[in-house]
């Protein structure tokens, strides 16, 4: 719910009741009858006979190739890369409805936040004032000329000037309430003796804006070559999160009509460098490491981001990171390729010396992931020896764990398996070692236990069964989840310690708690949730029974495990007594079980 805070439940679930799912999928794919669904190529994943189903009852979508699935929600954020409340507002805009106010509570903190970035705003016009009006102006002007930006970049950017001296800023904003904002954004500094001070002195001021062009913090360039340090950033702060934060994105966006790419560089002068030949859709981490986030908030933007870097070992390490970040978004739909540059240049003094089509043409050659990474893999490796691919294999398998499980992750281990004549099974081999572990913790219905695990192969098999169960029950809540209003004992249920249990508890206490919850509308309300990771799957495994049928394997099912949890109670509750540690509610609770067998 974290993302969804400012927007009341309500109003969610009204979105959802008034729109169509399949009037907005079919605007965005073609879609054809089929029973009481819509068919369609599925847009998230390549292929040639459609999987892609919309079902007009459930409101809900889902996509037998590749498992993709939720509501209208889901659909808009995944097709038109939008986030939680950017997909509410477009839906809501075009229904013609209108977004309420937001809770009492948040408003506190919106209007907290407002006042933050008002005063951002106010500092980023000050700076670019003092660039004409101070007298030390002319001299950062001149600088700007000398590295080649004309008036109508700087302004594009918002480039300013903080003026030589302590206290320009901090005289400026005298009165208490500026001066305390001032402090939480990081622009003024209150030092020991009482006294505020500028925290950027005598530099050219870079403006940093959010995706809505509000500016969130500033980064600063000395003048005098030998002023230290020769970047200066605002700290973190309530609305300046450097790892969520690209330089760049906002001008870029404003000045294309499209952005089918995004180039990642390292500075801010290469950004605005890149800008002012004409190239555009460059953006830069803020004196960080490029993150997983960045990747995440680029590839919902673009299909392909290329990552550019100097030649020089700094520009190797934080190539190593970007791919790092980068392999667990590796899809056929998008393309990450990485840049070296020769060593002693960066963008800005390349495009400088060749032109913007000579850039062009470098980031057209771009290396693909694949060969970056096994470049990187084989560095300084004999692979005629033996030593030298087993060192290869070994090296390589944490980097191929960090793929996604899909048909890429295959074609790494092919690739490897080429290179250092490895069978390709024997290489996947080791890193399942792993992944069936992984997976064991994270997906729903593997038998994992804990209390009372089951020694002998006789209980591991009730285990199982168990687990299956569980797996039945929740592909019949999640198409009727109604039925969640029928269960009665599910204390005893929760009691179970199988995987799938949580996922049912959230479930069926959601259920319980707003009765006439669709899935559609739980859904919205777990963006962003694990349980709407965990759901996905159920949503396509189709229920080919009637509602009568239905009915009666729900009870059957329940009533399975309420035996097997009333068994696994019993044999619990029975070796504590025989230790004679039952507490009295524990005794009181083992005569009824007992009068109460369970009729497995
Ligand atoms: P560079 O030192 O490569 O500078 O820093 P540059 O972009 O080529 O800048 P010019 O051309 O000399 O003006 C690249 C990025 O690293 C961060 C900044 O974000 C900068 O844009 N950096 C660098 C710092 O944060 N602090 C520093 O002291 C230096
Ligand atoms: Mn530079």
């Amino acid at each position: 719910m974290a993302k969804s805070g400012l927007i009341p439940r309500e109003f969610i679930d009204q979105v959802i009741e008034h729109v169509d799912i399949v009037d907005v999928v079919s605007k965005r794919i073609d879609l054809r009858h089929k029973g009481k669904s819509h068919l369609g190529l599925c847009p998230f994943h390549n292929e040639k006979t459609p999987s892609f189903t919309v079902s007009d009852d459930k409101q809900l979508y889902y996509c037998f190739g590749c498992g993709a699935g939720g509501n209208v929600i889901n659909f808009i954020m995944a097709y038109d890369r939008l986030d939680f409340v950017e997909a509410i507002e477009q839906l809501a805009f075009q229904q013609g409805l209108e977004i309420p106010k937001t809770l009492a509570k948040d408003s506190e903190e919106v209007k907290k936040t407002e006042n933050l970035y008002a005063i951002l705003t106010q500092t980023a016009q000050f700076y670019r004032r003092q660039l004409r009006d101070h007298p030390a102006g002319d001299s950062a002007i001149r600088y700007l000329q000398q590295r080649q930006l004309t008036g109508d970049i700087a302004k594009q950017y918002g480039l300013g000037f903080s003026p030589p001296g302590w206290e320009t800023l901090s005289k400026h904003y005298a009165a208490s309430n500026q001066q305390a904002l001032l402090i939480q954004t990081g622009m003024l500094i209150r030092k020991d003796n009482g006294k505020t001070v500028d925290r950027f002195r005598h530099r050219i001021m870079f403006p940093i804006r959010d995706m809505r062009g509000r500016v969130v913090g500033f980064g600063g360039r000395v003048l005098n070559p030998d002023d230290n340090p020769k970047y200066l950033n605002s700290p973190e702060t309530a609305v300046f999160h450097k790892s969520k934060t690209l330089y760049g994105l906002y001008e870029a966006r404003q000045q294309l009509t499209r952005l089918d790419r995004l180039v990642v560089v390292e500075g801010y002068m290469d950004v605005v460098g890149l800008a002012q030949h004409g190239f555009w859709g460059a953006v830069a981490t803020l004196g960080t490491a490029v993150s997983s986030d960045h990747v995440k908030q680029m590839l919902r933007l673009v299909n392909t981001v290329i990552f550019c870097f100097d030649g020089d070992l700094a520009g190797q390490k934080a190539a190593e990171r970007a791919l790092e970040m980068s392999l667990p978004h590796v899809a056929d739909n998008i393309s990450i390729r990485f840049l070296f540059l020769p060593e002693g240049e960066d963008p800005d003094s390349l495009i400088q010396k060749e032109g913007k089509d000579a850039f062009e043409n470098r980031v057209s050659k771009a290396s693909s992931l694949s060969d970056y990474l096994f470049a990187l893999l084989k560095r300084g490796l004999d692979l005629e020896t033996i030593e030298g691919r087993a060192k290869i294999v070994s090296t390589a398998i944490p980097w191929l764990e960090k793929l996604p499980d899909n048909i890429f992750r295959k074609l790494f281990v092919q690739k490897l398996s080429e290179m250092t004549k490895v069978s390709a099974s024997a290489i996947a081999s080791q890193m399942d070692k792993k992944l069936a572990f992984q997976q064991a913790s994270s997906t729903n219905y593997l038998p994992v236990e804990n209390k009372g695990a089951p020694k002998n192969a006789l209980s591991r098999q009730k285990t199982h069964a168990g687990i299956h169960l569980v797996h039945d029950l929740l592909k019949i809540l999640v198409h009727k989840p109604d039925l969640a209003l029928q269960i009665k004992q599910f204390d005893l249920l929760k009691s179970l310690s199988w995987e799938g249990i949580p996922l049912l508890t959230s479930l069926v206490d959601a259920v319980q708690n707003q009765p006439n919850v669709t899935m559609a509308k739980l859904l919205a309300q777990w963006v962003n949730t694990p349980e709407e990771a965990q759901l996905a799957p159920y949503l396509s495994a189709e229920l080919l029974l009637s509602d009568e049928q239905i009915q009666q394997q729900f009870i059957d099912t329940i009533e399975r495990l309420e035996a097997m949890a009333k068994e696994q109670q019993l044999e619990y509750l029975l070796k504590k007594a025989k230790r004679h540690e039952l507490s009295s509610e524990e005794k009181q609770q083992l005569s009824f079980l007992l009068s109460t067998p369970p009729n497995t």
